[in-house]
């Protein structure tokens, strides 16, 4: 059968309505099946983000990929500030009904133009260091809306906390906890602490984003918080106002968070019947988003219909840490195709951004949808998807049915706005992307590209 002309394909995708048909009458069967990929992604997606097709050309909300791609250069991180306010303000509406605090992961994504544009819609943040910190305030994070978790946190850090009377420290271990005592004697003021509980829950998503269980070394384990939580009503320079739990991160059931929250309610029971009165309920992060088709997590509605009816009556501040359910569909990684090779049982389309920009493929297995910024008709095939790092381990995606890609070529890898740039590095000396933030028909460079003068920089 004849291909139609390049402009019905594109009237095609960009009318959801009438495409199924016309695609039927005319795409050659190849390309019906990178068609569908494209554009059955497109359609599910489109209620969850602001990436989308128009006239066969990805757009960032009102601006094609192509377009930012040519003026800030590859690899670059995109960032879609109306997804942003859109998933911050689903969780906004969903705990609307009890005093709640939203405290953004920033471990999700740290760049200040993401914080701003959230610290705009009333974020506070959940931090796990100095440097953290130091962001969520420099980009207009009250510090009374800042939680501060992590095990290993330093004199310094704890000084810097206390100086500027954040929220509230989430205390990992007892050790910790003396030292938060000590620290605020010196300082001769009284630390907010929570105790971060571990409440032995399988969260059931991969072990290296898992934290929740005993074999983990996150929280204190359930059985000792009674003994931890009297040992702080003790100390002098310690004020107890919360308890908290967070067990992992891309959680697709609800079953765990709410096995465990239950089990943190009982143990706030207890603390309650021996005169100990908690202000904060911290109920960490985790909901996970939509890397692939088949998945399917809950929504914050769906998270709030289950914690809502466990705490009714209770007279606390509701504190959500969600990090990467807010942030990780309002990113993709644009990058272009060097190179094509085959290796005779392989092919390979090499791109330029590696597993330093977007570790996650290399480190977890991830995966991450892959598509054309420009769409024309071609046929399928399968490649790995590899940067330029000199690992085997680099790559984007292996054995991925994708539309066949040119040298020269931009690829668009989605649900990237999480855990991207903010886990990268330097590793094979490669400066870091730059990184734009858009919104509508504006965009933003909020972090330049790196140079190579800035791999040295505070070399001796
Ligand atoms: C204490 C804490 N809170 C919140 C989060 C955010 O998790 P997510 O990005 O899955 O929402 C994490 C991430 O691991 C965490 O360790």
């Amino acid at each position: 059968m004849l291909a139609p002309p390049i402009w019905i394909y594109n009237f095609v995708a960009s009318t959801i309505d009438c495409q199924r048909a016309l695609k039927k009458a005319f795409i050659p069967e190849p390309e019906k099946d990178s068609f569908d990929r494209a554009f059955s992604y497109m359609v599910k997606k489109s209620s969850m983000h602001y990436f989308s097709y128009k006239h066969g050309e990805l757009y960032a909300e009102g601006i094609p990929l192509a377009e930012l791609a040519a003026k800030f250069g590859t690899p670059l991180y995109v960032y879609s500030a109306k997804t942003l306010r859109r998933h911050f303000t689903a969780y906004e509406k969903a705990f609307g009904a009890v005093p709640h605090i939203i405290c953004f992961a920033m471990k999700a994504n740290s760049n200040s133009g993401v914080l701003s544009a959230l610290a705009h819609e009333g974020s506070g943040a959940d931090i796990v260091s100095g440097g953290e910190l130091f962001r969520a305030l420099k980009a207009g994070i009250p510090a009374g809306k800042i939680v501060y978790a992590g095990v290993g946190k330093t004199e310094d850090e704890i000084k810097l906390a206390l100086k500027n009377r954040i929220l509230m420290f989430n205390v990992e271990s007892a050790d910790e906890l003396e030292e938060i005592d000590r620290v605020a004697g010196l300082m001769r003021v009284k630390a907010p602490v929570a105790l971060r509980v571990n409440p032995d829950v399988d969260p059931r998503t991969h072990p290296y984003i898992s934290t929740g269980m005993k074999k983990y070394k996150f929280g204190i384990p359930l059985k000792e918080a009674l003994p931890a939580y009297e040992a702080a009503a003790r100390m002098k320079n310690i004020n107890v106002v919360g308890i908290q739990k967070h067990i992992g991160s891309q959680l697709t059931e609800l079953e765990p968070f709410k096995d465990s929250l239950n089990r943190l309610l009982a143990l706030l029971d207890l603390l309650e019947g021996r005169g100990m009165k908690l202000k904060y309920l911290d109920i960490g992060g985790g909901l996970g988003i939509r890397y692939t088709e088949d998945e399917n997590p809950p929504a914050p509605a769906e998270l709030a219909k289950v914690v809502l009816p466990l705490i009714k009556g209770r007279d606390v501040t509701l504190i959500v840490e969600p990090g990467r359910s807010i942030v990780g569909n309002a990113g993709v990684l644009v990058t272009k195709c060097l190179y094509r090779k085959s290796s005779g049982v392989k092919d390979f389309v090499i791109v330029d951004a590696g597993m330093n920009d977007l570790v996650r493929p290399s480190l977890y297995g991830a995966h991450h949808d892959i598509l054309p910024v420009r769409k024309a008709k071609r046929p399928l095939e399968k490649v790995d998807v590899v940067g330029p790092v000199c690992e085997s381990g680099d790559f984007l995606a292996r054995d991925r049915q994708l539309p066949a890609t040119a040298r020269g070529e931009l690829l668009a890898v989605m649900s990237a706005g999480a855990y991207g740039f903010t886990m990268g590095s330097n590793y094979n000396s490669r400066p870091r992307p730059a990184e734009v933030l858009v919104d509508g028909d504006e965009c933003r460079l909020v972090r330049k590209r790196e140079t190579y003068r800035d791999l040295t920089r505070g070399e001796m």
